[in-house]
């Protein structure tokens, strides 16, 4: 055995996500909804807000987690990045000779995305995870508890919506033009960053059906892949808003990168079939929509000469 790698299978690492998801779409779901849930921190901004259960659904989703795989790592937005313990021969958490060795596992989670709607009641907000093998999502579960509604995919297996016990295959829309399509996009939470995001909006709104804010990048995915939406995009993801969604909106067939052929990231996630997708690449490229880090650089670089 020394020297193999022992084969991970995707569907058991769905089957865990989707497990340990409905567990806590269930909790996220049993808060009364006449109160609204404390807001207990802030994070990037005064607007980006963290609630109580934030931090019990991540909670419960790495308790689960970590039940079944020790070993794997965890990416939560709300605890970080943590290692297992590394436990030889399980699952690919091991050489496979018996000697302990880093996982080739980890998980991704967004705990409740769509925090503000869930703090005001509205109902578009998820639990998103995601696992990835040496680096790659290979599975992914986007639960979104107010629809009755759980979206899957597994790399290579197509993507799937289940609801009321009956599961379809997900097909994202083709050949509608860029002036035909439904675009959804999301605002980030830090000023600067909304600024820029607006004057991209302003400039692209005359030129497409119309523009949805939805208020859950992974919803917006998955409505991408259910063709709800032709297509999304947005600036300043984070990797646990996109992991889980990125891969069902591709497993429907919808290309899912960046701009100019760079692979989706932090800076900017789009999600469309393949023709809308080089039309709205073309069109966001020329309005330069990063432009706002070269702004801070600037406002920073500012600053730092008034303190000098
Ligand atoms: C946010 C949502 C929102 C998007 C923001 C995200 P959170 O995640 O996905 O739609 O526009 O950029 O930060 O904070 O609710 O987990
Ligand atoms: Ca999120
Ligand atoms: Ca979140």
């Amino acid at each position: 055995m020394t020297g193999t790698r022992e084969e991970i299978d995707a569907a058991a690492l769905l089957r865990i996500a989707v497990d340990a998801a409905s567990e806590a779409g269930r909790l996220l779901a049993s808060w009364r909804g006449d109160l609204r849930p404390e807001v207990i921190d802030t994070k990037s901004s005064p607007t980006d807000v963290v609630t109580e259960m934030d931090r019990r659904s991540e909670a419960l989703i790495t308790g689960r987690i970590r039940g079944v795989r020790p070993g794997d790592t965890v990416l939560g937005e709300e605890g970080g990045q943590t290692a297992g313990t590394a436990v030889p021969d399980r699952n690919g958490a091991g050489h496979g000779d018996g000697s302990a060795a880093p996982s080739r596992v980890r998980w991704v989670v967004d705990p409740l995305d769509g925090t503000v709607n869930y703090l005001y009641g509205l109902p578009d907000w998820a639990v998103s995870i995601a696992a990835e093998v040496d680096g790659t999502v290979v599975a992914g579960v986007v639960e979104v508890p107010r629809f009755g509604e759980t979206f899957t995919a597994v790399a290579g297996q197509g993507a799937w919506l289940h609801r009321g016990g009956a599961a379809t295959a997900l097909r994202c829309t083709s050949g509608v033009t860029l002036g035909q399509a439904l675009v959804g996009t999301g605002f980030g939470y830090a000023s600067g960053r909304r600024q820029v995001q607006g004057e991209v909006i302003a400039v692209l709104l005359p030129h497409v059906r119309d523009i949805r804010r939805g208020g859950s990048a992974a919803v917006d995915l998955c409505s991408v892949a259910a063709g709800r939406m032709d297509a999304f995009f947005e600036r300043g993801l984070n990797h646990w808003d996109y992991a889980a969604g990125g891969l069902i909106a591709r497993e429907a067939g919808a290309m899912v990168g960046g701009l100019a052929g760079r692979a989706e990231s932090t800076s900017m996630a789009v999600a469309a079939g393949p023709e809308l997708y080089q039309q709205l690449d073309n069109f966001l490229n020329r309005l330069n929509p990063e432009r706002d880090a070269q702004r801070s650089q600037e406002r920073e670089a500012l600053a730092d000469r008034a303190d000098g």
